[in-house]
């Protein structure tokens, strides 16, 4: 059955997470709100050794933002949930038998973070930058296959077409979690085709999150729905 999207809508105030759709929230990280209150001193601390004021406002929002979306479904404060991270990075709730798995990725002026009732999950966004030297990273991090594949792009489409082999390569290894460490990291000729399409283990699904950007979603079981909520605020 074929992953249906909803348009981005406002959120109820009510969340029910029914068990064949994927939430999907959309937020802007540019943001004055003072958000720093609701993170823990580890996140605190993160977001200080980042370099750049834009990455570590960034983090801050983003991390803010998850924390709100998780604390909506699980009816506790955002400051009182507790993360723990696997060994590549990939974060986790602590402290509940059944909590729901998310995923977060933040591009340019967006954040996304999906959350799903069962199985794991994987999101990625990219801003596109028609300015990128594409084909050197092509060449660093894609399978000779996809290479082919890419090459075999009309060259109009070349960069989209780059952007889609990335984005589906980073949401899947997301949702595995094992990141660059990973083992297997060659996604597949049949996962570059289509929009949506299952290979027994993963579905994965591509579209655009805003103008110029890009974001796939990797399931590791089969939902009939992604509902997309536009964030933020919810209790306003
Ligand atoms: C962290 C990683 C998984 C994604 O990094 P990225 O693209 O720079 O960042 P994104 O915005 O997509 O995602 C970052 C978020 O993913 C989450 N994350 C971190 N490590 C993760 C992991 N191993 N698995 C899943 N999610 C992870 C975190 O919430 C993180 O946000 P935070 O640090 O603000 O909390 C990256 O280190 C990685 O390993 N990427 C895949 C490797 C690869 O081969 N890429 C090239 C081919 S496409």
């Amino acid at each position: 059955m074929p992953l249906a999207l909803t348009p981005w809508h406002d959120p109820p105030t009510l969340l029910d997470l029914k068990s064949d759709e994927v939430h999907l929230w959309r937020f802007p990280l540019v943001c004055s709100d003072p958000l720093e209150n609701l993170l823990d001193e580890q996140e605190l601390q993160r977001a200080k050794r980042l370099r750049s004021p834009d990455k570590a406002r960034a983090f801050v929002v983003a991390r803010a933002r998850l924390r709100q979306i998780l604390s909506a479904y699980l009816d506790m404060e955002p400051q009182a949930l507790r993360f723990s991270y696997g060994s590549a990075g990939k974060p986790a709730l602590v402290g509940f038998v059944d909590s729901p798995a998310f995923n977060l990725a933040h591009s340019g002026n967006w954040g996304v973070c999906a959350v799903v009732g069962r199985g794991e999950v994987g999101v990625d966004v990219e801003t596109i930058n028609s300015a990128l030297d594409y084909a050197n990273l092509a060449q660093r991090f894609f399978s000779e296959a996809e290479k082919q594949w890419l090459q075999a792009c009309p060259e109009p489409r070349r960069l989209r077409c780059f952007y889609r082999i990335w984005t589906r390569k980073e949401a899947w290894l997301k949702g595995k979690g094992g990141g660059f460490s990973d083992p297997e990291q060659d996604i597949g000729l049949a996962h570059l085709a289509g929009s949506c399409f299952c290979d027994g283990a993963w579905w994965l699904r591509s579209f655009p999150l805003a103008r110029q950007s890009l974001a796939t979603l990797a399931l590791s079981q089969e939902f009939s729905l992604v509902q997309r909520w536009k964030a933020w605020p919810l209790s306003d």
